[in-house]
């Protein structure tokens, strides 16, 4: 199901001319399978591995760090402590023949003890009532790893209860005519003490349709709709309004290859914090969580191992200041370096 946000955005900005010469397309590609281009980029990034950019505007901190060492972590966070942390890691999951910084696939055991140090971060940097998700996947083609064993890691951390187990459903998806197309996206929640819960978050744009569930209220039969306190559904834990980010969308980012919704990382920062709150990130990638922090008057700290993403999440912060925009389409996020040659592009390709 399209939202009426979403449909806005799909031909958005596409002129008959962009179109005729082929120019809608992604130009920068997937950055986990184009090692070379990658190299490229790092010559442009102004962070180096260990270091820390700190927004002087609002505060927001960006570094180059390793989640799972826990000096870094202490240096982004410097004492401070988050209330919500939203982490998307790598799935353990080979892509094609990738084998890279950010995206490699190991042995289940070090992919474990991976977990464990950079959860252990997280906690340590949690306040006494805080929210942690953790968005992760499930391989059928290697035993539905590691889904299930990250769960089973979880029970190790007496200090986080589960509290939900969400699954975004994509609306175009993978696998073969014979198999369930899988569209599905799992998104773990748990809570360290008393975390609040902002119910109004949960409320999507998609009206109730089914009637029914018929009670006898004051001695008059009332249905279901009559009787709720909105006409919209709630999202629940199956979020079916989320449209996965793709290369029309204005918030795309060309080069990331695991870019989550803005709309989804905002339900999660919107349902479990409050305006001033810091938010934290492990796995910045494209920045989305820096976005949302943004857009919703929270302060963010988050960063990521390979600094090509650490300077698209920077670039991403000050192009939506200047321009408003959340992301590129399918423009490059690196206008100085021509994807295509290796020359300074064009300048009808500068957009900012
Ligand atoms: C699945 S992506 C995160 C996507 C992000 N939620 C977004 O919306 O753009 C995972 C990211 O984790 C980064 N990464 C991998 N290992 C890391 C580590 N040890 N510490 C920090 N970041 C790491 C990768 O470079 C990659 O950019």
């Amino acid at each position: 199901m399209k939202s009426q946000q979403n449909l806005s955005l799909f031909e958005r900005d596409v002129s008959p001319d962009e179109k005729k010469k082929g120019e809608a397309t992604e130009q920068i590609k997937r950055l986990d399978l184009h090692g070379e281009m990658r190299e490229r980029l790092l010559a442009h990034c102004r962070l180096k591995r260990g270091e820390v950019w700190e927004d002087p505007v609002k505060g927001h901190r960006v570094g180059v760090l390793d989640a799972a060492d826990a000096k870094d972590v202490e240096k982004i966070f410097g004492g401070q402590e988050t209330s919500l942390a939203v982490n998307d890691p790598p799935y353990n999951i080979a892509v094609g023949n990738a084998n890279t910084l950010s995206l490699s696939k190991v042995d289940l055991q070090s992919y474990l003890e991976f977990s464990k140090n950079w959860v252990s971060n997280a906690i340590a940097a949690m306040a006494a009532d805080a929210h942690f998700y953790v968005w992760l996947g499930a391989d059928y083609r290697d035993n539905f790893q590691p889904l299930p064993d990250f769960m089973i890691l979880m029970r190790q951390f007496d200090d986080l209860k589960p509290r939900n187990y969400i699954t975004l459903r994509n609306q175009r998806g993978y696998g073969t005519q014979k198999n369930w197309m899988w569209v599905r996206q799992e998104l773990l929640h748990y809570a360290k003490g008393n975390a609040r819960f902002n119910v109004e978050a949960e409320y999507t744009d998609i009206p109730k349709i089914l009637r029914g569930y018929y009670k006898e209220v004051g001695g008059r039969r009332t249905e279901n709709i009559e009787r709720s306190k909105s006409e919209y559904i709630r999202a629940g834990n199956v979020w079916v309004d989320v449209q996965q980010v793709f290369y029309r969308m204005e918030e795309n980012v060309p080069g990331c290859y695991a870019q989550k919704p803005l709309k989804a990382i905002e339900r999660i920062i919107q349902s479990g914090s409050d305006d001033g709150d810091i938010i934290a990130d492990f796995f910045s990638h494209s920045g989305t969580t820096l976005i949302a922090g943004e857009r919703l008057g929270r302060r963010v700290l988050t960063f990521d191992l390979d600094p090509v993403f650490a300077e698209i999440t920077i670039r991403r912060l000050e192009r939506f200041r200047k321009l408003k925009l959340t992301g590129w389409q399918w423009r490059s996020p690196f206008p100085e370096i021509d994807s295509r040659e290796g020359d300074v592009r064009r300048s009808y390709f500068r957009v900012g």
